[in-house]
C-alpha cells in the first residue's frame, strides 16, 4: 500500500440538507456533455453522473438543470434517473461500497461479507454511516464472477474478498488511508468516480492491469493446447479479427489475436486439436 495521501471529501451530513448548488461551471459542463452527441438528449446519462459528482445525488435542482439544457421535461429526466440503480435519490457517503450478493458471489461468501459489513458499520442496505463515510449497498453481478466474492468501491473492483478483508477495507476508507483496487488503481471518492462517468477523465485509467490471471486462464489454456476456433458460415467478427491478424505478417499480435478469437467462442464451439472428444477441457 502506498503512503501517498488519498483524496477524501470531508464528512458531511447524511440528511441531504446541505448540498452545493449547481454553479455556472456545472451548467457549462452539462452543455459540454450534451454537445458531444448528435442528439443532445443522448447525453442525459453522463449529465446525471455529473450532477451526482457535484451534489452527491440526483437532486430536483439537477433534474431541472438537465431538463433545461436538453429542452425536455423534468418528468422525462426523472423517469431516467429513477430507472437506473446507479442514480441515487438519497445522499451518498464519501464512498459507495457495493457487495455483490448475486448467486455466485453469494455462495462464495458475498452474503457473509454483506452481513459482516452491516454489523460492523451499523447500517442496512442502501444506508450511510453516521460519519457520512460509507454507503453500503448490495449489488448485482458485476461480471467479475471469476474473482468471486467481489466488492466494489466507487465501481472499482476489490476481488476475492473475505469478511475480514472487507472490514479492513472499510476501516481504511473511513480512516482516509489510501486504498488500491486489487486490480491496481487508487480508489477515489464516489463523487470523483461520478465525474469520470460523466466523461471527465481523472488520468487513472491506465493504473493497474486490465485483466488478471483468473480472467486470462482460458486464453492461456487455449494457447498451451493449440485450440482454435472453427470458421463460422459467412464469417464473423472473430474471423475478421483472425484475418486481420494473419494479414499483419510477422506481427507478434497475429498469434495473440488468433488465440483471443479462439477463446471468445463458446467452449462447445472450440475445436480441441489435441483431443477432439474433450469438449469441456479443464478450464476451471
Ligand atoms: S456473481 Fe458477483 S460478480 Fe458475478
Amino acid at each position: 500500500m502506498s503512503t501517498t495521501p488519498a483524496t477524501h471529501e470531508p464528512a458531511r451530513p447524511v440528511d441531504g440538507a446541505v448540498r452545493e448548488p449547481l454553479t455556472q461551471t456545472t451548467y457549462d459542463e452539462l452543455r459540454e456533455i450534451a454537445a458531444r452527441y448528435p442528439q443532445p438528449r443522448s447525453g442525459l446519462l453522463p449529465m446525471l453522473h455529473l450532477v451526482q459528482s457535484v451534489q452527491g445525488m440526483v437532486t430536483p435542482e439537477g433534474i431541472e438543470a438537465c431538463a433545461d439544457v436538453l429542452g425536455i421535461s423534468a418528468a422525462e429526466v426523472s423517469g431516467v434517473a429513477t430507472f437506473y440503480t446507479m442514480y441515487k435519490r438519497r445522499p451518498m457517503g464519501t464512498h459507495h461500497v457495493g457487495v455483490c450478493t448475486n448467486t455466485l458471489c453469494a455462495v462464495m461468501g458475498g452474503d457473509a461479507i454483506f452481513e459482516r459489513l452491516k454489523d460492523h458499520l451499523g447500517v442496512g442496505n442502501d444506508e450511510t454511516t453516521e460519519d457520512g463515510a460509507i454507503t453500503l449497498e448490495h449489488v448485482e453481478c458485476n461480471a467479475a464472477c471469476d474473482y468471486a466474492p467481489v466488492v466494489m468501491v466507487n465501481w472499482e473492483f476489490m476481488d476475492d474478498q473475505t469478511p475480514e478483508s472487507a472490514v479492513q477495507l472499510v476501516d481504511d476508507l473511513r480512516a482516509g488511508r489510501e486504498v488500491r483496487s486489487t486490480r491496481g488503481p487508487r480508489l477515489c471518492t464516489w463523487r470523483e468516480a461520478e465525474r469520470v462517468l460523466a466523461g471527465f477523465p481523472d488520468d487513472r485509467a491506465d493504473e493497474g492491469p486490465s485483466a488478471g490471471e483468473a480472467s486470462l486462464r482460458g486464453l492461456r489454456i487455449a494457447r498451451e493446447r493449440g485450440w482454435s476456433a472453427p470458421s463460422a458460415p459467412g464469417g464473423s467478427a472473430g474471423d475478421a479479427a483472425v484475418e486481420a491478424a494473419r494479414g499483419a505478417e510477422g506481427a507478434p499480435e497475429a498469434e495473440h489475436t488468433r488465440q483471443e478469437a479462439a477463446v471468445e467462442q463458446s467452449p462447445t464451439d472450440v475445436q480441441h486439436e489435441d483431443n477432439p472428444g474433450n469438449e469441456g477441457g479443464d478450464a476451471k
